[in-house]
Parts: C-alpha cells; structure tokens; sequence
C-alpha cells in the first residue's frame, strides 16, 4: 500500500470511533478487553499503539502470553496483522484482523488449532496492567543432574489415555485399590500417575491448588503410597498445559516443593504452551534442566518424564536435564495404525537407552478395546521389545482376564525390566514380517517376530537372528514352552507377534 493511501485509510478508520482516546493515532489505538474468547489460546487484551503511521501491538494470551503483531496496518478499515504460528510448517504466521463495530473490537485469526472470533471493549491503563503477562528468564543450562532412579523401565498407570481430563480423587483411589487386586502391583506396575485435568488456581500466594476433584492431595498420595504404590503427577513448563490448566511458567520451584510437600514420587511435564517460549533445542533443554534441578533440589525422590513428543533428539540429553524417561513421539491412541506407526519407527534411538534414561514411545493402551487381542499382544510385545516403560491406559476396574494375562506375562514383563537395559531393535526386515532381538543379562537373547501384514505369514527365525552359531533352548515367552532346537518356521497371525527367548552359541 502506498503511504498516502495508508495515511488517507487510517484517518478513515480513526474517524470511525469518536470515543478513541484523544491520543489515539488510530481508532484501534489502546487497549482493548477480552473476556469471552475462547478457552485456548486465551485471548485476554489487545494492546494497539500507532505514533505518525507506524503502527505497534500485541494480543495478549493466556497460553502464550503476547502475541506480537507483525507488520500491522489498516486496510479497509480494518487492523490487520500477521501473527506467529505453531505446530504448523506450512503456516509459520497467519493472517489476524481486528474491526471496530459500535465501539467494540472484533479480532479474528487462527493460532494452532484454534480459531480466534471474538469481541472486546475498551479498557483503561490500570486494566491493562492487570493483564500484562509477566515474563520469567530462564535460567542457563546447569551442570548434568546425575541419574539414581529407574535402573528399569518405570511401570504403572496414568489416567490421561482413558479418563482425559475426567480424573478426581475417588479414581486415583479406585485404580491403586484395582492395581492391588487384580494383581497387577505385583507384577510390577508400582506408578499411578494423575495426568492432565488436577489443577485448580493459585492462591494468594501463587501457591498452584488442586480442583475441586482433588480436595486433599496429601491424604491422596498418602492413601496411594499406604497400597504399597507410588503416584505421580502432571505439569508443564508453559503457562498453560496441554488441555489449558495452570502451567508451572514461572512457578517452577514452588511448584517442585508444592509436588514433594503433597507427596508425589514422579513428574510428568509437558511442554504444552512452553513450546511457544522455548521454541529452540537450547531453551526447552534449559525448562527441562530448570525443573530437574527444582525437582533434585526438594530432596524427595520424584521420576522426572520429559514429554516434549520427541523434539531435538531429546534422548541425547534427557538424562543431563534430570530426566529418567522422554517421549519420543506424539500421543499414542488406541489404534493398530498408530501403535504401530510409533512402535516400529517412533521408539527413539536405542543408543540412548539404558538404567536411569528411557525412551518413551508413550502409554498402552491395552484393555481400552480399539484393538483385536493379537494387536494388543504386538502392543505389548513391541513394548517390552523396547525396554520401554509400561505405563497402562485403562480403567482397571475392568482389567478383563484377557488383558490382565497381556500385561501381567512375568516372561514378557521380564524382557522389558531386563537388568541390561538395552532396547531391542529390528534386525531383519522380509515384506511385512520383522525380527526384533535383544539381548538379556543371563546371556540370552529375546527375538520377537512382528506380523505387520493383514493376512497370517510364515518365518523361519535362525541362530543369526541373535547372533549365535548355534541355539540350545528356545522358550515361547508368551506361552513359557521350552523346546531345545528353533522350529522349522514360525506362523504370525495378521497384525500378530511371537515372542521367544533362546540360549545359545
Ligand atoms: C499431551 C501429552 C499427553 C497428555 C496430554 C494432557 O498431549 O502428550 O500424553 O499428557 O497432553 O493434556
């Protein structure tokens, strides 16, 4: 646009809004309330300044606190700007206009996954200083936090695959009695873990409180831990998480001492909304390190789960920051497809496994029914294949006897606690068919052949699959028959998997 007729359309726009204050250079000039917008990303304000024809501003958030306006202008007589984008290659920015109508904003755009169409009205200094965000620097990358926890992959239970944000107290309660009962604590799943949906506000003195679900978190985990079980809890680095609770952005150590005061024995954070101010390798390392070291500092025992999707390599550094286990993928759901898409190439790097720091392909999802048994048996079997951790997704109330015989198999279970720590990877891959190997601490080797394929196949496994010579005892790991040669071939059902152990030379 020319400048004359940028001049000429903004005195138009300015015309518009006789109650703009004197000093507006602009009829969007000031600042402007949001109370209606929706939930994420939490439009509170809009702050417009304009000096001769340059033209300033920024919408604030609750997600992202402000959102800088690039290259503002009128156009029409509207203010119309670009905005900074996330989680959206193809869009790096996107178009945002704002229009004035009976003396109300009208601001439209799109951040994300949400769409922005909402009206504001005027507001004074003092209002806008109630919202201005604050901002928190974070602090340089510390020295390495030295790792002592999960000398085996953690296994347990976290709420978020089957309950979502539809969590409270009498769950937690009734899934640590249900672990108990069914006998799955026994087995070795010791985490029940609160995922997203527990926050409430912070107090007067910023001190981050339940929701009314969870009145008491103390008698909470001292209820869990009274089961001979540990629980965990939810956080993220951003100012929002995931599903738009109250993030630990600038509550970082209080937020560590709040979780070892109330009782917490691990520590999933989320970057959520952090992604927006720790955009880079070098800063989410530093939010990742900042609460490892919150966390170290409280002198409780709690299992620090970085879950950043598996953003810059984060297996070469998770232990550095504090970190026991990181996701090394977006979220699991209960579908073949997408179990598959994680476990076979989402897994992480197995160079980076090992005692203390796990990849983390994310949590089962066995026993929530979107998936045929055999499915679920190469869920299971690709898991423990992976030494990664097992953390259920069910209600398990209704562990059915099915279920509870997946996730309960001491052989299979066994491979993935395996004192060695190493994660097992493919070592031959024929069509649809795959052969994993990992090598055990008593000398053996677990070789599982995965079924990728629709319709049932045949594979012969061979010595060379696990690196020997020769084989001296094969045991089925799923059904515990013991044989002393590798039968001629193997038949894995459509979608299926065998899992075997064998000794050799
Ligand atoms: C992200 C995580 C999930 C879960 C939700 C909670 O999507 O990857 O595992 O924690 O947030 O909102």
């Amino acid at each position: 646009m020319s400048r004359a007729l940028f001049t000429a359309t903004a005195l138009a726009a300015a015309s518009l809004c006789a109650a703009s204050p004197a000093a507006a250079k602009t009829a969007f000039d000031g600042v402007w309330l949001f109370d209606k917008a929706p939930p994420m990303p939490g439009v509170t304000m809009m702050e417009v300044r304009s000096k001769g024809a340059k033209i300033e501003g920024h919408v604030t958030t609750l997600w992202y606190g402000p959102i800088e306006m690039m290259n503002p202008r009128i156009q029409d007589g509207r203010l119309l700007f670009e905005a900074r984008n996330i989680n959206d290659r193809d869009h790096p920015t996107r178009p945002w206009s704002v229009s004035l109508d009976k003396g109300q904003a009208h601001l439209k755009g799109r951040i994300w996954a949400s769409e922005v169409d909402t009206q504001g009205y005027r507001g004074t200094t003092k209002d806008a200083k109630a919202r201005t965000f604050r901002f928190t620097a974070l602090p340089p990358l510390g020295q390495p936090i030295p790792g002592k926890l999960a000398t085996t992959p953690p296994m347990g239970w976290s709420s978020w695959n089957k309950f979502a944000e539809h969590i409270d107290d009498r769950t937690v309660r009734a899934m640590a009695d249900a672990m108990v009962s069914t006998g799955l604590r026994d087995a070795g799943y010791l985490y029940i873990n609160i995922d997203d949906g527990w926050q409430g506000k912070r107090d007067a003195n910023d001190m981050l409180q339940p929701n009314e679900k969870f009145p008491d978190m103390k008698a909470l985990t001292a209820y869990v831990h009274s089961k001979g079980l540990k629980i965990g809890i939810y956080s993220s680095q951003g100012p929002r998480t995931c599903a738009g609770y109250e993030g630990s952005y600038g509550h970082v150590a209080q937020d560590a001492k709040s979780f070892a005061d109330w009782g917490f024995d691990y520590l999933k954070y989320d970057l959520c909304s952090g992604e927006w101010f720790y955009a880079d390798a070098d800063r989410v390392k530093r939010s990742y390190h900042e609460m490892g070291a919150a966390l170290q500092a409280t002198g409780r025992d709690i299992l620090f789960s970085l879950c950043e999707y598996g953003r810059f390599d984060v297996g070469s550094w998770g232990r550095d920051v504090g970190g026991q286990l990181w996701r090394t993928t977006g979220d699991i759901t209960d579908d073949y497809e997408t179990m598959t898409k994680i476990g076979f190439d989402k897994n992480g790097n197995p160079a980076h496994a090992g005692p203390h720091g796990w990849n983390d392909p994310d949590m089962l999802e066995i026993g929530n029914g979107g998936m045929s048994a055999a499915e679920y048996r190469t869920h299971m079997t690709l898991w423990a294949m992976s030494a990664a951790p097992l953390m259920m997704g069910h209600d398990l109330r209704e562990t059915s006897a099915e279920t509870l015989a997946l996730l309960t198999n001491r052989r299979v279970i066994a491979v993935d606690q395996d004192a060695r720590g190493v994660q097992g990877k493919a070592v031959r891959k024929q069509g649809a068919l795959e052969v994993w190997a990992k090598p055990l601490a008593d000398g053996r080797v677990a070789l599982a052949l995965f079924n990728r394929g629709a319709e049932s196949a045949s594979l012969e496994l061979t010595a060379a699959d696990a690196g020997f010579s020769s084989v001296t005892q094969v045991e089925d790991l799923w059904s515990g028959a013991t044989a002393a040669i590798l039968p001629t071939s193997y038949t894995v059902p459509a979608h299926g998997a065998v899992m075997i152990a064998v000794k050799g030379q």
